[in-house]
């Protein structure tokens, strides 16, 4: 047993109280102002609105300007989340930055986005989960701000995956859009946790056998970047759909089992889903194998396509927003992307 000491208290203390938790203080979310319809894709590709749609859900997509990086898109998020969240940037413990797309390869998006919103010295690190990058922040700032590591974390998910598609390439480039969204995670109050209110629970995943089946494959170690790597349009997003589809629909109603079981709740007693989205036909496939009317999964897709690890904070934002997620109500969120990475986290709002 460790030594008992001022932030290690006896087991007896410690269970006298509730112990103190996490929670969000705040969500923000940006999206850039260009709007590209399925409409103006079939004049792009051979593709057709209906066959969009139907497959996917998606109506249309947001794109960044010429000139726009992904840590401008990222910081906008960061300061409306800080702003709804009531602090400053000088309040600021750390920022995570959840993206597979960041303003170069070195150095971290988030030593960017540190310096945009003007916050000083705090640990600025980004997280490689692709679509689950958000959830992966989320799980590390719960972590740091239940031990007191850190009160005010800033984890954001941005993703500009318009400058990383393959433009010629029909099973990708419908798919996804840029945007950004981001919470500041800090401790719960007493009475919030002794109200059971916060982060209750994070869980993470990857299954590595199934790296290859969404993968950016030229321009790191592998396949060092050359002329070679761009003539062939290795340095652009790869996707076997139908293997990532099957995966996530297996892998994210484990995860929302394992939410739920963890926190010995059941389907019933969940009010909201906020999953990745990714693509309609899998939220649907969720809801029957874990037993969730879609009513209570909100949906945004048609709007901004699939933003990878910024769908979750974006939707979060618009749910709150909207007054659909109430206060003492339960959410559960889950994504999946490259790596295969995924997880879920639960939270009593
Ligand atoms: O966020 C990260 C995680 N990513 C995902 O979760 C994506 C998971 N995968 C998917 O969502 C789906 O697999 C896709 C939407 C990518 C594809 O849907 P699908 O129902 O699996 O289609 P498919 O790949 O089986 O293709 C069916 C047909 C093919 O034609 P043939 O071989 O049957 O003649 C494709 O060539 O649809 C064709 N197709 C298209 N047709 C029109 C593929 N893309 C398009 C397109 N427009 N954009």
């Amino acid at each position: 047993m460790p030594p008992v000491t001022e932030s290690n208290p006896p087991p007896s203390r410690m269970s006298a109280v509730a112990r103190p938790g996490a929670r969000i203080l705040g969500v923000g979310h940006y999206v850039p102002e260009r709007v590209l319809t399925n409409a103006d894709l079939e004049k792009m590709v051979e593709t057709t609105d209906a066959w969009i749609t139907e497959r996917t859900g998606i109506r249309e997509r947001h794109v960044a300007a010429p000139g726009e990086v992904t840590s401008d898109m990222a910081a906008e998020a960061a300061r409306r989340a800080m702003a709804k969240a009531g602090i400053t940037a000088a309040d600021v413990d750390m920022i995570i930055v959840g993206t597979i797309s960041g303003d170069s390869p070195m150095p971290a998006c988030a030593a960017h986005v540190q310096q945009k919103i003007g916050a000083k010295h705090c640990p600025a690190f980004d997280v490689s989960a692709a679509c689950a990058g958000f959830l992966y922040g989320l799980s590390i700032a719960d972590r740091f701000v239940r031990t007191g590591g850190a009160k005010y974390v800033v984890v954001v998910g941005v993703e500009l995956l318009s400058r990383i598609l393959d433009w010629t390439d029909r099973t990708t480039c419908v798919l996804f859009g840029d945007g950004a969204g981001a919470v500041v995670v800090g401790p719960t109050t007493e009475e919030e946790a002794e109200a059971g209110r916060g982060i209750l629970s994070t869980h993470l995943f990857t299954d590595g056998s199934l790296a290859n089946a969404l993968l950016i494959p030229g321009g790191g170690s592998k396949e060092p970047f050359s002329a070679k790597v761009l003539e062939d349009r290795r340095h652009l997003v790869h996707m076997t759909g139908q293997d990532v589809f099957k995966a996530a629909v297996r892998y994210l109603a484990a995860s929302a089992r394992t939410a739920l079981e963890a926190n010995h709740l059941t389907p019933g007693e969940l009010d909201w889903v906020v999953a990745h989205q990714a693509n309609m036909r899998i939220l649907s496939a969720l809801s029957q194998r874990v037993e969730i009317p879609m009513e209570r999964f909100f949906i945004n897709i048609h709007k901004y396509g699939n933003t990878s690890s910024a769908s979750i904070p974006i939707a979060l934002d618009e749910a709150l927003t909207e007054e659909r997620i109430k206060p003492g109500q339960t959410v559960l969120m889950c994504a999946l992307g490259a790596g295969i990475s995924w997880g879920s986290a639960l939270i009593r709002w």
